[in-house]
């Protein structure tokens, strides 16, 4: 969602902030603007101290063209991408907003739940406001506090104190030229220290190229950075010892390589990253995983009644492949639960219960919510996380990184596989301390090993799936059919095709497609059915033929060495063999592939999917 960057240091801002955008356009924004502040002396009327200002709608591109033509001198500032909750995408509606007398501008991602009513109040005292957004309310409430104390921190500490609601936030001011103020409830900010020059930001991205060293706000605290400080207070002004972090992802890795984009590239990356999700946590001659990032629940994981899994989108799909594993090998009860229902609801948790969340980013509003109500009942909770430093993966009593490195591309495609070689690594581990065998443990961790050289083999027939896609692009819907573990592939390819081609995808259950779903099936609906040879492909031969009687188009994800399922779908892609209970990570690639052809079949970036953002940082 909206990306926030600021410089503050001894370079020129602009294009240090306009590169940060530009890292920032996968979280997905529909404008962009920056605020520099003048470098010649300080306060309203000093020549140059202006803060000056640009702003477009569109990319960021378009906002690098329209400060071009302007003078926006300055070596401290602050950049948004703007993913519009209020207020349509704009110019006015796009931030970084003002107050009446221009001397102070705010960038911010959240929303303030009470901005109406402090409208109200602002306007009844002669405030004009420009925008449609919540947020522009944080500029007047500055401007009046700053008239009461003139230090910036301590006016947007008081500010804060009037806002409800959610916000990462950062401010600049003419009057204190050389300081961004950034604060944090609920919506990340990240601090990067460098040499002479700090920076602010929404996430670590647009600030690898510049230092690695960080400092991640909590929520409830505020910094004050300049060149060469940063100091943390929470709202009620007591001082944060915080140490720094090093980030080890490096800024190539963001980069897209080579390759037309970035859904591609982490597609191709399959391999790599399993073996990266992987290395140094089996001992297959055991039939153990390792995973350190558990110890300090072990006990808790021993005792476990019941585990509960929340996430959202891509993330939830896989935890319903985690769920299969868990109770198959670990004997556990699990059940698996849109984030965004649990907080709201009244689950039934106790000591004995592990709540665990599955999500890429760390930062989905709603997966963070419910894994707070978790521990606010008791539960122990567990983070699968693929960003190192990021909430989840801080706030949760422990957790297993994805490894699987940064993933731009707002489709989920990397982290959907390395979450699910996560929750097999897992299942190893409370499945060996439970009922699984030393044979089927030994089978599991063969197998895992397996997969990389497997992907890789499918990725090899890219071109097929190039051509399969173009056979399909001319359908406008879409069924995909899957049982038992590949339930899930059934919903997660649907949901790739869904976000990037705009083809009106579903995904079903086989058992249930005769309840409702049959009724739509005719020659202009396909169906891509996932059908490796397990234990349920016989019922997954009889749906084909079911679809088959009713003239539906029929293209079948089957195992190598099938003879059968030719004679009966249309088309056939063929994947390696594994074990069952990882065959949705083989299944799930070539359906990667087919969304991203599809695609690009229909003349659309998979990249830019329209409305989506990377990272859902909102309710
Ligand atoms: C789909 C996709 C989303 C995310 C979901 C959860 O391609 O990317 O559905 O999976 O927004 O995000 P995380 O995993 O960051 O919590």
């Amino acid at each position: 969602m909206c990306g926030i960057i600021g410089y503050v240091g001894k370079r020129e801002a602009l294009p240090i902030i306009l590169d940060g955008l530009h890292r920032l356009e996968y979280r997905g924004y529909d404008s962009a603007g920056v605020a520099i502040v003048g470098t010649k002396g300080a306060g309203p009327n000093a020549e140059g101290g202006r803060v000056k200002t640009s702003r477009a709608v569109g990319k960021v591109a378009m906002l690098a063209s329209s400060c071009a033509g302007k003078t926006l001198d300055g070596t401290a500032g602050i950049g948004h991408t703007r993913w519009a909750t209020h207020g349509k995408p704009a110019e006015k509606n796009t931030h970084p907003h003002a107050d009446c007398t221009k001397q102070f501008y705010i960038v911010h991602n959240g929303i303030i739940e009470n901005h109406e009513e402090l409208r109200e109040e602002l306007k009844k005292q002669k405030h004009v406001f420009k925008s449609e957004t919540d947020s522009e309310v944080i500029a007047h409430l500055l401007e009046d506090a700053y008239k009461e104390t003139p230090v910036l921190e301590q006016a947007v500490q008081s500010t804060l104190r009037k806002l409800r609601g959610t916000y990462g936030l950062a401010v600049v001011s003419s009057y204190e030229p050389e300081k961004i103020v950034t604060a944090r409830m609920g919506a990340p900010i990240v601090l990067g220290l460098g040499e002479g020059e700090n920076f602010v930001a929404s996430d670590a991205s647009p600030l690898l190229s510049h230092t690695r060293t960080v400092l991640y706000l909590e929520d409830g605290e505020m910094a004050v950075v300049t060149p060469t400080t940063h100091t943390i207070v929470t709202l009620d002004n007591k001082a944060v010892e915080r140490g720094t972090e090093t980030i080890e992802w490096d800024a190539d890795r963001m980069q897209k390589g080579g390759f037309p984009h970035f859904t591609l590239k982490e597609i191709m990356e399959g391999p790599e990253v399993i073996e990266n999700t992987l290395r140094g946590r089996l001992i297959t001659e055991d039939g153990l995983a390792k995973l350190g990032g558990l110890q300090s629940i072990s006990e808790k994981l021993r005792e476990a009644k019941h585990i509960i899994i929340v996430a959202c989108g891509t993330a939830f799909h896989a935890a319903r492949v985690g769920e299969y594993m868990l109770e198959e090998y670990a004997g556990i009860p699990v059940e698996v639960e849109f984030a965004s229902e649990f907080r709201y609801r009244k689950p039934v948790l106790d000591e004995h219960t592990i709540v665990i969340a599955v999500s890429q980013s760390g930062e989905t509003a709603d997966t963070l919510e419910a894994i707070r109500e978790a521990k606010r009942k008791g539960a122990t909770t567990l983070g699968i996380v693929n960003v190192v430093g990021s909430t989840i993966a801080r706030e949760t009593d422990a957790g297993i990184f994805n490894h699987a490195g940064p993933e731009i591309s707002v489709l989920s495609t990397k982290a959907y596989i390395s979450q699910l070689v996560v929750l097999a690594l897992l299942t190893l581990t409370l499945g060996r301390e439970r009922e699984l065998s030393l044979t089927m443990g030994k089978k599991i961790a063969e197998a895992l090993q397996e997969l990389p050289k497997k992907i890789a083999t499918i990725l090899k027939q890219e071109k097929e799936i190039k051509k399969l896609a173009k056979k399909y692009a001319k359908y406008e819907h879409m069924l995909y059919l899957g049982r038992k573990y590949n339930f899930a592939t059934a919903y997660e390819g649907a949901l790739k095709v869904k976000e990037a081609s705009y083809i009106h995808a579903e995904g079903c259950g086989a058992g249930e497609m005769k309840h409702g779903f049959i009724a739509m099936i005719d020659k202009e609906f396909p169906t891509v059915a996932i059908a490796p040879e397990d234990s349920v492909y016989d019922k997954m031969l009889s749906n084909i033929q079911e679809i088959k009687a009713r003239s539906g188009r029929v293209l079948a994800i089957a195992t190598e060495g099938d003879t059968r399922i030719g004679k009966l779908a249309d088309d056939v892609f063929y994947i390696p063999k594994t074990i069952e209970m990882l065959s949705p990570i083989l299944a799930v690639v070539p359906l990667q592939l087919f969304a991203y052809y599809l695609t690009l079949e229909r003349k659309l970036d998979p990249d830019r999917p329209r409305n989506l953002a990377k990272s859902v940082t909102v309710e």
